[in-house]
């Protein structure tokens, strides 16, 4: 089988696919149908959680990983006050980003790293958000240590994934993807909780909407 982390990261094989993709999750109007045929969601759900981001106070230190084309960052206005870190394994991906960012007058850092080995300091930031990832990644229980690692005590992790085991049609989608070297293993609701216990990550919220999950944790640390 095909190293995921290695199929986004080639500009070769991962910018088609990359640039399918955050064509489509771009536009709302597109993707809230396409999902709820493909996944069974509400793909509003995981945009409403993406809008945490405009959501937080000055100073706040924001990662976001992987930021793929920068739909999250989309949500920034030009009046807050914030450090925001975008991080993607794909160079084609944070070109992308760094174009929301500059066509939306938002100042960002933009850092190309595997989310399992950052190159950020123990406790750096105060929020981290992992938007429609972890089923992209090769062992999302490792990524989430590493983000566990990089919030600070109290600071929260929200994400949006595709779990498997809730929605047939979706697991057949999820199978093909992953053959196509796209999806890695992703892992059932309950698995999910594993890898946020696991990091020291007390689970908020946890809610499901077809076969995606929304959740919310804090460090315990
Ligand atoms: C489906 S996209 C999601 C991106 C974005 N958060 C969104 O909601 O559109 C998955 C992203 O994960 C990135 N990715 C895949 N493996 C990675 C890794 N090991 N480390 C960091 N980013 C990775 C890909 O390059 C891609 O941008």
């Amino acid at each position: 089988m095909r190293d995921v982390s290695e199929v986004w990261k080639s500009s070769r094989l991962g910018s088609v696919g990359a640039k399918l993709y955050d064509s489509v999750i771009e536009k709302e109007s597109l993707a809230v149908p396409l999902s709820r045929v493909i996944f069974g969601t509400d793909l509003r759900k995981v945009y409403a959680a993406m809008d945490v981001v405009c959501d937080v106070p000055n100073g706040t230190s924001i990662l976001d990983v992987p930021c793929g084309g920068g739909v999250t960052m989309r949500r920034l206005r030009r009046d807050q006050h914030l450090r925001y870190v975008a991080a993607d394994i794909s160079p084609v991906m944070l070109d992308r980003a760094r174009k929301v960012a500059a066509e939306s007058g938002v100042s960002a850092e933009f850092v190309e790293a595997d989310v399992v080995n950052m190159p950020f300091s123990d406790r750096e930031f105060d929020l981290i958000v992992c938007f429609n990832g972890l089923h992209c990644l090769p062992d999302p229980g490792a990524a989430i240590a590493e983000m566990a690692r990089c919030l600070r005590p109290g600071g929260r992790l929200i994400s949006s994934f595709v779990a498997r085991g809730a929605v047939r049609r979706a697991d057949a989608y999820a199978a093909t993807l992953r053959a196509a070297g796209v999806f890695g293993p992703s892992g059932t609701n309950a698995d999910a909780r594993t890898w946020l216990s696991s990091a020291g990550l007390v689970v908020e919220k946890f809610e499901s909407s077809g076969a995606f999950v929304v959740f919310e944790a804090r460090s315990s640390y």
